[in-house]
């Protein structure tokens, strides 16, 4: 090698040992091997070599732009290195540091969605009452969603509904829907667990509805309770119990008017007292449904594998956005899809301060 191009290498060899940080060491590349770096100088000078000169010249150039590309790479690899070494050290986490009790407001802070609100503090709520949470899948078998519930083929609840049905998987035949109620969870618990059962089902939940009240993708929750002396006393205690809780009203009116619900007999809707002029929950003399309950259908239980004539119980639903609107004053439920910042900042709950009964949820 011609000794300009040995004393070229040493030379950014040297620079590139001496780069410190990762701006310098590529200040260096750019200044070899860059647009108008020496190496890149060197090759476009090839063309001026004479002819019998040229490959050779050529291969030494090439031989130094490599070596000078191998020791970049080296290098910027010890400097990354460093690099996070120092990041780690710098940004590390005293895990022992007690937990700060509420953060500043601010415009990063981070905060629980209502409906994710309403979900711990129902699960708190009936917690508190010995019920346990389950779940189940959003893509649900008809069997589950339907059949199993003593809604058959041909039954308009299935109109109703609104269902979004999907295409049946792998050929099998077996027709899924998107749920269209929580109620699937009800054949789900009963047919896994042992009763007694007392369990809630919050979640997702499909229909094809859209306007002010009505999103296609809602939530409900659903109850259920197995025993084999539970009552339609029982319905009501809890419910009363659970509503007074949730809305935090001692003494809210809490009405049961006879209804139909083909899983249920006998089924009731429940209504609870409010002012329709005002909006406000509690007195006023005017009545707003706010759930579907009942006593477990003796054929759900048979089509859930459970011997009507040992167990009985019931069961309930309700919509949780619903809830939510009329626990915070809420007019219209489509924001709660949105995703406006200013919205979920106005009526979202602070992270750091858990649902629980002593809250007075
Ligand atoms: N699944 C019903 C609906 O979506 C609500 C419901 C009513 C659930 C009565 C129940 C019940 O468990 O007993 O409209």
């Amino acid at each position: 090698m011609s000794d300009d191009l040995t004393s070229l290498q040493a030379e950014y060899l040297g620079a590139i040992d001496a780069a410190s940080d990762p701006r310098a060491l590529d200040a260096v590349r750019v200044a070899a091997l860059g647009k108008s770096g020496a190496v890149t100088a060197l090759l476009k000078a090839l063309g001026g070599v004479p002819a019998d000169q040229r490959r050779e010249r050529g291969a030494a150039v090439n031989a130094v732009k490599a070596a000078l590309e191998a020791a970049l790479d080296i290098r910027r690899v010890a400097l990354d290195a460093v690099a996070l070494d120092a990041r780690l050290a710098a940004e590390r986490v005293d895990v022992t540091l007690p937990a700060r009790p509420f953060p500043p407001a601010g415009p990063d802070q981070g905060a629980i969605h209502p409906i994710t609100r309403t979900i711990e503090e129902l699960t708190a709520l009936f917690g508190a009452m010995g019920f346990a949470v389950a779940e189940g899948p959003d893509i649900e078998a008809d069997w589950y969603n339907f059949s199993a519930l003593n809604i058959p083929g041909h039954h308009p609840a299935r109109q109703d509904q609104d269902t979004f049905y999907l295409p049946p998987a792998h050929g099998d035949g077996f027709q899924t829907v998107l749920r269209t109620q929580t109620s699937p969870l009800q054949v789900r618990t009963m047919l896994a667990g042992n009763p007694p059962i007392r369990i809630i089902a919050p979640g997702r939940t499909w229909r094809a509805d859209h306007d002010a009240t009505h999103s296609p993708m809602f939530h409900q929750v659903e109850g259920l309770v197995i025993g084999r002396d539970i009552t339609l006393g029982h319905l009501k205690g809890c419910l009363i119990d659970a509503l007074r809780g949730f809305f935090g009203i001692g003494d809210l009116p809490v009405r049961f008017r006879s209804s139909y619900f083909p899983f249920t007999e006998p089924s009731m809707e429940v209504d609870i007292g409010w002012n329709r002029k005002t909006g406000e929950l509690g007195g006023g003399g005017d009545w707003l449904e706010i759930l579907g309950s009942g006593m477990v259908h003796p054929k759900v239980l048979a089509n859930c594998g459970l011997d009507p004539r040992e167990w009985q119980g019931f069961a309930f639903g309700m919509g949780i956005e619903r809830i939510t609107m009329l626990k915070h004053g809420l007019p219209d439920l489509r924001p709660f899809y949105e995703s406006d910042v200013r919205w979920l900042r106005a009526t979202s709950a602070p992270v750091l301060s858990p649902a629980s009964l002593s809250e007075g949820v």
